[in-house]
């Protein structure tokens, strides 16, 4: 049986690309990770999810133990059969949505209690219920349970936070267990401070993950703070497992952490961004809401190999997305997932070719341009 492993074929300065095996499937790194939150890529069939590149999808146990509930999915054959989705899954671990999404919340040692946004009911969260959850759901790569700390946080606030997320990984990783195939990834926390991302680094690894995510990031503190905390946070964690940067995020944002050695993302944007009517582009961003587009015969891009560009003009879009037809999510998420997995192969191709400066400078100067 293939264990889970993850090999690197190539650096380039801090950047890497390689392969992150599993018995569902392999994932070609750097990796961009759809967001399927509650068992579907919004206004997408898996097998298109599929074609537009993903390896793996990403999947939220704090949804579905709302709805449709863990054990339900379970005596259902498991996440992947629901969801006709059979390559690898990764789940978040929930605490951050109950932080961002629940109702009333009583966060202790023990876990976490809140008000479910669906409901009302009252629900529980602890390393080793969302452990149990997430084997439920039958994923893949399952995430530590973990506390995001807001954002501005002090130095003291944050390293309590931390600390308390490094106690919740050490029950975490008691309560998973040894599932041959399956893998747990620690989460560093420690805001922007260097001194609490390196504890966290070292509390992590004494425990020992198959992968590690950088965590805390992306709540706010801005691009340039995120970059300056990258700058160090990968190098603190081990060089032959994957990192994974959680919820980054735009484009630029994505160059700019593989620039600085993160081998896997996640984010809505492309999702979200199709069903409110914004295109992301490599000439940066393009909404098709705007009067502009309403007599426009050409494609969105015509540099674009997707079913979007390939087939429909941007007055068709245009009209769609006003008329709020469906489809007009459906070809704007096919487009965005298309122009996101073409940047994570473009950033693979040139970290295996040694000229990933090259290709950063033409990511900046096509984006530099504008739309035409
Ligand atoms: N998604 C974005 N940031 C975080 C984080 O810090 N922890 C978890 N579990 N999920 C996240
Ligand atoms: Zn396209």
């Amino acid at each position: 049986m293939t264990r889970f492993s993850f090999t690197v074929h190539a650096t380039d300065g801090a950047a890497r690309t390689g392969v992150v095996s599993t018995p569902r499937g392999q994932i070609r790194t750097p990796a961009f990770m759809p967001v399927g939150t509650a068992a579907t890529v919004k206004a997408m069939l898996p097998e298109n999810v599929r074609a537009t590149g993903a390896d793996i999808i990403l999947g939220n146990t704090y949804h579905l133990m709302l709805r449709p509930g863990a054990e339900r999915i379970a005596r259902l054959g498991g996440l992947h059969r629901f969801m006709n989705w059979e390559r690898p899954i990764l789940t978040d671990s929930g605490g951050f949505q109950v932080m961002s999404l629940a109702g009333l919340r009583k966060l202790d040692e023990r876990g976490v209690t809140f008000k479910s946004h669906v409901d009302g009911s009252r629900h529980e969260l602890t390393p080793e219920r969302s452990m149990e959850i997430q084997r439920l759901l039958g994923s893949d790569i399952v995430m530590c349970f973990d506390e995001c700390t807001p954002f501005p946080a002090d130095e003291a606030t944050a390293a309590e936070s931390m600390r308390l997320s490094m106690r919740w990984a050490a029950r975490s990783r008691e309560a998973f267990g040894d599932r041959p195939g399956h893998a747990l990834f620690g989460i560093q926390q420690g805001s922007v401070f260097r001194e609490l991302r390196e504890e966290s680094s070292q509390a992590l690894r004494a425990i020992g993950f198959d992968g590690y995510a950088i965590g805390g990031l992306a709540v706010g503190e801005g691009q340039e703070a995120m970059f300056a905390v990258l700058d160090y946070a990968p190098g603190l964690l081990p060089e032959d497992k994957p990192r994974y940067l959680m919820g980054v995020g735009k484009p630029d944002d994505i160059v700019g952490a593989v620039q600085r050695g993160v081998d896997m993302f996640d984010c809505v944007l492309p999702t979200r961004s199709g069903r409110t009517g914004q295109a992301l582009t490599r000439r940066g961003a393009v909404n098709l809401r705007n009067a502009r587009h309403q007599d426009d015969p050409r494609p969105l891009d015509p540099d674009c190999a997707c079913p979007c560009c390939r087939n429909y003009s941007r007055a068709y879009l245009h009209h769609v997305h006003k008329a709020q037809e469906i489809i007009a999510a459906m070809l704007l998420t096919w487009h965005n997932l298309h122009y996101y997995q073409e940047l994570m192969q473009g950033l693979r191709d040139a970290i295996a070719a040694g000229r990933l400066d090259a290709f950063v400078a033409d990511f900046h100067a096509r984006r530099a341009e504008g739309d035409l």
